[in-house]
């Protein structure tokens, strides 16, 4: 039995917030953010809305996508890394949005990785569970816990919010359509050098003045060229992975959907595989990075504008913090 994806749905606010917009609020500039990381505008959620209510649009137009009702989802899978609370999970404040009690539910905590971790995991259940329709959501509101100030400027300029969703079902008999390969790794040797400090309650009192009061605790902390030098050896390798795993090459590739951190990343990445551009969709320009959300924000677009179509051979790739790394070959 294989698992395909039956609908998609991707919800992003309304509030567009340009390059010119941040260089209001600290020291940075348009050009200096477009040459570094292609990015040219991203969303920001309005106060008040968190990422359980962003995740709950995505997954009513994936539903609506999959041409089924709500109330036959009967697993929740989200991936985040902005979670409404420390705890209890996200998926636990988006189930009821969707009056779906009894749902299990689950959050992943796998950030930029978390929707290609959690396609994964979904495939695992379709295959040896009972389920018939999975929702597998990334949802993300960043835009509350970033640092506007020139300390916090090289993570700023690179989130924004969003959330993108898929059904995930048990693909119809005999069809090609469905998930191919995996293959996840993960090398937490690197986990301080991409973290978010704050929600340190395991090791130091929430009380400690001092900690709270340092930077790099306060805020998401980032070495952003030794994340920029793994990234680019990571993702290529792990695509080559994955395909060997099934003897697919990189010519077979329809579509690929890379995560989007940075579109420099990604052209490196594409000329280290020497895949055609046209064959890979980027969209880093309008929605900035959504961690968990740019994998199936990027794939339901090129669903909707054509650059892919059913039956297509589909790489999905991310990297993100933990480090965490992975790709998914899937027939569309
Ligand atoms: N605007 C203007 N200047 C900025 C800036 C900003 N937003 N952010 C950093 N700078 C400055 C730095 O202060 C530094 O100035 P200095 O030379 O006077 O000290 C200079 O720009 C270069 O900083 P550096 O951090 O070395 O830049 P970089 O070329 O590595 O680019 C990133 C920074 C964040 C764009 C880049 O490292 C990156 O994208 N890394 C990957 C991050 C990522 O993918 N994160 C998501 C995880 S999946």
């Amino acid at each position: 039995m294989k698992s395909y994806i039956k609908g998609m749905g991707t919800y992003v606010p309304d509030r567009i917030v340009t390059n010119d917009d941040l260089a209001k609020r600290f020291d940075t500039s348009d050009e200096w953010i477009r040459q570094r990381t292609g990015i040219e505008e991203r969303r920001y959620a309005e106060e008040g809305i968190g990422t359980s209510d962003l995740a709950k649009e995505a997954a009513v137009r994936a539903a609506a996508d999959a041409g089924i009702e709500i109330e036959q989802i009967d697993f929740i899978i989200l991936g985040t890394l902005s979670p409404d609370h420390h705890f209890p999970g996200t998926a636990c404040y988006l189930q009821p949005k969707l009056e779906l009690a009894g749902v299990p539910c689950l959050d992943i905590r796998q950030q930029c990785t978390g929707w290609v971790y959690g396609m994964t995991l979904a495939d695992s259940l379709i295959k040896t569970g009972p389920y018939q329709n999975i929702l597998l959501v990334g949802s993300e509101v960043h835009s509350h816990a970033l640092h506007f100030d020139d300390a916090g400027r090289d993570v700023t300029v690179i989130f924004g919010d969003g959330a993108g969703a898929a059904i995930v079902s048990p693909a119809p008999e005999g069809s090609e359509r469905g998930v191919l390969a995996h293959a996840l790794h993960a090398d937490g040797r690197h986990a301080d050098r991409l973290c978010y400090r704050l929600f340190d309650i395991s090791r130091i009192p929430l009380a400690d003045a001092e900690y709270l009061e340092s930077v790099e605790n306060a805020w998401p902390y980032m070495e952003g060229r030794h994340v920029f030098k793994e990234a680019v050896v990571r993702m290529p390798e792990v695509v080559r992975e994955v395909l060997a795993s099934t003897g697919h090459t990189i010519d077979d590739i329809d579509l690929l959907v890379p995560h989007q951190a940075n579109l420099r990343i990604n052209e490196y990445v594409v000329s280290s595989l020497g895949i055609a551009p046209e064959k890979v969709i980027n969209n880093i320009q309008r929605f900035g990075n959504t961690t968990a959300a740019s994998i199936p924000i990027a794939l339901d677009e090129a669903r909707r504008n054509g650059q892919v179509s059913q039956g297509d051979l589909v790489c999905l790739v991310a990297f993100g913090a933990g480090f965490t790394w992975g790709a998914v070959t899937l027939r569309l």
